[in-house]
Parts: C-alpha cells; sequence; structure tokens
C-alpha cells in the first residue's frame, strides 16, 4: 500500500468508524449472531492474491451484527472499557510511527513518554513519589508480573539457584474468594500450586476478612511453610467491595510478606479525592494494577502496574544479551526489563491523548456523573418493592435481585437469569449476571463513556418491565 492509498482508505476507514460511533445508541447492544456465523462469512483458505482492501469496507459491514457494543450508552455489562475517539486516533498513530521499544535506545521517545505519563497518571492517583509504573497490556499480566517478583523476593532469589524445586519449605498466596480470576491463575502461572494458594473468607460487604487472613498465615506458619504474597483487591468483580487494605498493610509487614493490590477497575477513581479514603493503605502496597483501559478512558489495552520497589523487578526480570546493549545503560530505563514481553507497542500516547482531550477535570467529572448516575438507580431499587440491592452501592456498580415472592432460592435464581436474559436479548440493554455467595444476582455497570442519566432510566424502565413479564409467565 502506497502512501497515496493509505490516505484514501484511511480517510474512509475514519468516516466509517465515526459513523460507526454516530449510531451506536441505536444498535442493538449484545452480539445478534449465532456461533459461527463469522465463521461462515469468511472464505475457507486465505487469499491467494492481494489487491483486495478496496472491498474491505463492505466485508467491515457485514461484522457489525456480530460485534458487542461495548461503546454503546446502553451497555451496562461487565465493566466499562472505554475506548474514545481520541485513544483511536492515538493507536493510529502509535501503528503508524511503526515502534517497537524493546530497549530506550529502540525508542526515546516510546520509553520517555511512558515514563512521563505514568508519573502523570501516579500524581492525578495521589500515590507516593517512591511509585514507578510501568504499562502493560493488561491486569491480568500486571499481576502475574507482580506474583513473579513476590516469589524471588520471598525465596531470596531462588531463579538464580534450584529454582522453587529446590525450596525446603512451600510458599503460600493469600487472597480473598472474591478475587478476580486472574489472581488465582496467576499464582498458578507462577509455579506456586493450588495447594499452596489461600482464598480467604469474606465478611458480610463482601470484603476479605484481616482475622481469617491472620488465622490463615498462622496455619501456613505452623505447618512449615512459608507465606509469600496478599493480592488484596480495592473493587472486586462481582461488587466492587473494598478489602481493608490497611489492615492487610498491616499483617503483610508483621509477618513479611509481598503486598500486591489489584486495583484494576476501581482503581480509575483515586482521582477523585473524595473518593480515595476507600483505598487507605494502598501506599503501603508494594506492587498494584490499575487499568486506564476500564473506566478511565483510554482504550483497550493500557494497565499500570506499580512498584514501590524497582531492585526485585528488575532484578527477577533483567535481561542482558549483548545485542540489546547500549552505549547508555545506567542512564535510561530499558522497560523490557520491566515485564515479560521484550517488544513493546507505543501505549503512552493513549494516556497522553487522552489527558490532552479530557484533561484531569473532565475525567474527574465523567467519573463522577457516572457516581451520580449509580446512586440514582440505587435509590430506585431501594424504594421499589420487590426490588433489592445484594451489597451495597460501590462508586458506578450496583448490583440488584428483584424476588416476586412466594419462590425457593432456586425457583429465584431461574427468575432472576429470565429476566436478565430478556433484558440482553431486547438488545436495549445489556447486563452481566452473577454468582453472588452462591446465587443468581445481576450486576448494573454504569460508565460507557456515552451513558447519561437518560440512559440509566430506560434501563430502569427495562428491568422493571421485563421482572414483571417472567412473573406474569410463570
Ligand atoms: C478486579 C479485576 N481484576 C482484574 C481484571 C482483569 O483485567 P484484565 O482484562 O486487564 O486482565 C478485572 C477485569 O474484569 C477486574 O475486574
Amino acid at each position: 500500500m502506497s502512501p497515496e492509498e493509505f490516505k484514501r482508505l484511511g480517510y474512509a476507514l475514519i468516516d466509517f468508524i465515526a459513523e460507526y460511533r454516530q449510531g451506536l445508541g441505536g444498535l442493538p447492544v449484545r452480539a445478534q449472531v449465532a456461533p459461527g456465523a463469522v465463521r461462515a462469512l469468511f472464505e475457507p483458505a486465505p487469499p491467494q492474491k492481494g489487491g483486495g482492501l478496496d472491498g474491505v469496507l463492505e466485508r467491515l459491514r457485514q461484522l457489525l451484527p456480530a460485534l458487542t457494543h461495548w461503546q454503546s450508552p446502553h451497555f451496562f455489562a461487565w465493566f466499562p472499557s472505554n475506548a474514545p475517539l481520541s485513544s483511536v486516533l492515538a493507536d493510529l498513530v502509535a501503528t503508524g510511527l511503526g515502534q517497537n521499544g524493546i530497549t530506550w535506545q529502540a525508542s526515546p521517545a516510546l520509553t520517555e513518554l511512558e515514563e512521563v505519563t505514568a508519573d502523570w497518571l501516579r500524581q492525578m492517583f495521589g500515590l507516593p513519589e517512591a511509585f514507578q509504573g510501568v504499562i502493560q497490556d493488561t491486569a491480568s499480566t500486571g499481576t502475574l508480573v507482580a506474583l513473579l517478583v513476590a516469589r524471588e523476593w520471598a525465596s531470596g532469589f531462588a531463579q538464580e539457584r534450584g529454582g522453587l524445586q529446590a525450596l525446603e519449605k512451600p510458599l503460600t498466596v493469600y487472597t480473598s474468594e472474591q478475587a478476580h480470576s486472574s489472581v488465582p491463575k496467576a499464582a498458578l502461572l507462577a509455579g506456586f500450586g493450588r495447594d499452596n494458594l489461600r482464598l480467604i473468607e469474606t465478611d458480610a460487604q463482601h470484603a476479605l476478612k484481616p482475622s481469617a487472613l491472620e488465622a490463615a498465615i498462622e496455619r501456613d506458619l505452623a505447618q512449615g511453610r512459608k507465606p509469600c504474597a496478599v493480592v488484596a483487591t480495592a473493587g472486586t468483580t462481582a461488587t466492587l467491595a473494598f478489602d481493608p487494605l490497611e489492615e492487610i498493610a498491616e499483617l503483610c509487614q508483621r509477618y513479611g510478606l509481598w503486598l500486591h493490590v489489584d486495583a484494576a477497575m476501581a482503581g480509575s477513581a483515586l482521582i477523585l479525592p473524595e473518593e480515595r479514603p476507600r483505598f487507605a493503605g494502598i501506599e503501603r502496597a508494594h506492587s498494584l494494577v490499575i487499568n486506564p483501559h476500564k473506566w478511565l478512558g483510554v482504550a483497550f489495552d493500557c494497565s499500570l502496574l506499580y512498584l514501590r520497589e524497582l531492585e526485585p523487578l528488575l532484578r527477577a526480570m533483567s535481561t542482558q544479551p549483548s545485542y540489546l546493549r547500549s552505549t547508555v545503560e545506567g542512564a535510561v530505563r530499558n522497560y523490557k526489563d520491566w515485564g515479560i514481553p521484550l517488544g513493546r507497542r507505543f501505549r503512552a500516547l493513549k494516556l497522553w491523548f487522552a489527558l490532552l482531550d479530557w484533561g484531569v477535570e473532565g475525567l474527574q467529572a465523567r467519573l463522577r456523573r457516572d457516581i451520580g448516575n449509580a446512586r440514582w438507580l440505587a435509590e430506585q431499587v431501594e424504594a421499589t418493592p420487590g426490588w433489592a440491592l445484594v451489597a451495597p452501592p460501590s462508586l458506578q456498580t450496583v448490583c440488584v435481585r428483584y424476588d416476586p415472592g412466594g419462590l425457593g432460592p432456586e425457583a429465584l435464581d431461574r427468575h432472576t437469569l429470565d429476566w436478565v436474559e430478556r433484558v440482553n436479548r431486547s438488545g436495549r440493554a445489556f447486563l452481566t449476571p452473577a454468582l453472588l455467595k452462591g446465587r443468581w444476582m445481576v450486576r448494573v455497570s454504569i460508565g460507557a463513556e456515552p451513558t447519561e442519566r437518560l440512559h440509566v432510566e430506560a434501563l430502569w424502565r427495562l428491568m422493571r418491565q421485563e421482572a414483571r413479564r417472567v412473573e406474569v409467565e410463570t
């Protein structure tokens, strides 16, 4: 493709994206296709001859029914994964410039803009200066990196000897039963083993119980294990519950454990000074992850991993092959030593563009709008007979159940799944049901960029209508 052809098709594709975004509110939110429908649109074998890009717009339009519209104002499922158009442009520039930040020298701009933007975000989050940040693809990777570092730190850098396999005492990891699945996954991938992973009980608010954590640590010590790390969650996936970080940090300090905080979703709220008290203690973590690619408004993928001390990370992750050395070692950052991959995309452009586009105040205003909308919905739920909040409303997440009365627990579960499926099938909104302590409930996760109060009001009407309709029909 020549630069001239790139301009012609590029402008047409920008138009296509802009029109898609303008028409989003009218599209059914959940994808409308059956499994296999997309595969059937494609020839079984790859194109043998080139020159086919001219028809690409038409082919892209065929994919639209197979998209779930995360950017729709009626999207209330899983979590907001905002992709503002400024981020779309940043991604275009990042790829257009064709950078790969394997070392500082491979792209000083990529490396140093990442330093600058990670530090801007640190300031916005109100984290102490000691925290230094690196962009990872996802929180899952950030948490895996943190547990790998914790493993090395707690074992006196066993990787330099016989590794985990030569340790006398098994290392143990603690997290709550409400932790995101990426946490147990990271513990298993880091080699701790399921037998050494403790899923700690939670309280009535679905937050980790420090007394249960302490008891588990004591039990492991008594049985000859070596407690290694706690992964606490600031904003759990199901209900956005906050583990008591201050008390957990105290225990970590007392017993010499690494503290990693998973604030992937809720960490965005640290930019609001009035919400910071719920994160009290986060400044005592050894490491933490926050996803700007969720609620904050930076397009996927962009997850920040912060570390309070760099030495264990660099010792665990550094590689020094001759072909990656340069004349400026010591004076620069080489982000290859701050995580797993060698190759790195120019993701910092997205953070920079987001801040140029919104400014800190614009981002704060959007988050406050979403919190206000969630409060409004929670008030309606509390004031309406049959409806209940199943967890305290937290930031932009509201967890509800409708009980028409007279149903046993299993029938109520079926009823809940029925009405939420009706909402989702209608295409007029998209919600996620989830199990909470063994029973189904429905999460309303507010915070897509275009979602305003009127969209939440429409959702609430739809929820009541579909829940009642199921009741009439059962
Ligand atoms: C609390 C929490 N941690 C981790 C994750 C995983 O995030 P990622 O997709 O960036 O790995 C999620 C996403 O749903 C989450 O809610």
